[in-house]
Order: C-alpha cells, then sequence, then structure tokens
C-alpha cells in the first residue's frame, strides 16, 4: 500500500487526475470505477479540464458507478447517476450505472456486478470513504466476501444527502453495492480522502485492525491500493508517508 500526501484538497484533485489520467492513457481502453462524493469533485472537474483541452482522451474508456440507491426514479436529484451526469464530464461514451428503479434491486445489482466481471473487471477504481469507514455502500459491519447486494443505509450515511435530495426524508432507505471483495477485485485502487474529519477515521483505515467495522481497513489486504490524502486527512497517522 502506497500513501501520497500532499498540500490541501486542490493538490489532491491535479494529484487524483494524475493517477487517472495516466493509466487512461496506458491503457486507453481503461475500465474505471468512479465514486460520488464531495471529496471527488474536484478532480473530476480537472479530467474535464484536460480532456476539453486535448491534453487526455478517456474516449475508449468505459466509466463504472459502484454504488446507487434504490427505489427512486434516475432522474431523481440526489441519485448517483444525476451525479455522474452532473460532474463526470469525459469519457461517457460508455457509463455504466445500476439503476436506482430497478425492480428487483438485488438482481440487478448481482447482475451488474456480473456483467463488470465477463468484461474483464476493473483496471483501476476510485474509492472515498465516509467518516464511519464506508467504502462504496459497504457500510460498518461489511464482510471482506461481501459481495453485490442491496443495503440499508446508515442514518450517517442518509443524512449526508438529504441536501442533495432535498430532505432527510426524501433519502432512500437502502443501496445497492458493489460488495468489498468486488472492489478488492480491482487490480489497482486509489482512495482520496481530504479534510481533517475524515483523520480518524483514515488512521484506522491504514493502520488499524482490518475489520468489518472499518470496511475501508479491508484495503490492506490489497496490493494495489494508493491513498492519496490531504495533510488535514493524514495528520492523525502516526508513522511517515
Ligand atoms: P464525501 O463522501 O466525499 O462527500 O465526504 C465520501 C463518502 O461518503 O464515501
Amino acid at each position: 500500500m502506497r500513501v501520497e500526501v500532499v498540500a490541501d484538497e486542490a493538490a489532491l484533485a491535479i494529484r487524483a487526475a494524475d493517477l487517472v489520467c495516466d493509466a487512461v492513457r496506458a491503457k486507453p481502453a481503461t475500465r474505471l470505477g468512479l465514486p460520488t462524493g464531495n471529496t471527488p469533485i474536484p478532480a473530476y472537474a480537472e479530467i474535464a479540464r484536460r480532456v476539453a483541452v486535448g491534453e487526455a482522451d478517456f474516449s475508449r474508456a468505459d466509466i463504472y458507478g459502484i454504488d446507487e440507491f434504490a427505489g427512486v426514479a434516475r432522474t431523481t436529484p440526489g441519485t448517483n447517476s444525476m451525479f455522474y451526469r452532473q460532474y463526470v464530464h469525459f469519457g461517457q461514451r460508455a457509463l455504466h450505472c445500476p439503476n436506482p428503479s430497478a425492480t428487483e434491486p438485488d438482481e440487478h445489482i448481482r447482475a451488474f456486478a456480473d456483467a463488470l466481471r465477463r468484461a474483464g473487471g476493473l483496471d483501476l477504481c476510485v474509492l472515498g470513504i465516509g467518516v464511519n469507514g464506508h467504502i462504496a455502500f459497504n457500510e460498518p459491519g461489511s464482510p471482506r466476501d461481501s459481495r453485490a447486494r442491496v443495503v440499508e443505509l446508515t442514518p450517517a450515511s442518509r443524512e449526508a444527502h438529504a441536501t442533495t435530495f432535498g430532505s432527510l426524508d426524501a433519502v432512500p432507505s437502502h443501496g445497492m453495492t458493489l460488495g468489498v471483495a468486488d472492489l478488492l477485485e480491482a487490480r489497482r485502487i486509489v482512495v482520496l480522502v481530504s479534510a481533517a474529519r475524515k483523520a480518524t477515521v483514515v488512521r484506522a483505515a491504514i493502520e488499524g485492525a482490518q475489520t468489518a467495522g472499518v470496511p475501508a481497513s479491508w484495503l490492506q489486504s490489497h496490493g494495489g491500493v494508493t491513498w492519496l490524502l490531504d495533510a488535514a486527512a493524514a495528520a492523525a497517522l502516526s508513522r511517515g508517508t
């Protein structure tokens, strides 16, 4: 596992864009998993800028969503599908997202994961983490061998999305997610984390025991993970980086 620390959110966006663009340059037909959340938005803007000026070419890349809410229309503000439409302005040749209005969400997300595996799996998966250590919608309690499934969202995760859905009541109770085991099948993983409020969970995920209580700690068992942190998110790490 590599841990890279940069000064601040702006530097994080540039470095994240470097890592993703380098991967796509090395393999133009990359299958790329991308997270939602506030953290990656500046990186997505930087990648889109590079594509717009011809410094990067994502025309052969396939982009995969890694989780989605369940039980709402795809066009509902707040869904991950809408997030990608709003922020991922590159490589939309093939944007593969679970359908939040699937009538059988458990079957749907399993079929989504199977199709991804049949296509060859993710070459690079970018992840964020929640303050409770979740990765995608794998909330605390998710075992290492968990697969794509429907999950009940924690109150904290629902609250984090209240603004984009318009109110807490409007946030669905359940989501669909690739499982921890599915995410760990990506050949490379880059985890983006900024802000002091994540410093404690970053330390637990990187330096603590591997445990379902902190799903991001399972990333320690993958040989190709790069943690990309800003200084505030790295502040509680005990070892030099
Ligand atoms: P954030 O979300 O980037 O908005 O903090 C990350 C996450 O909850 O996975």
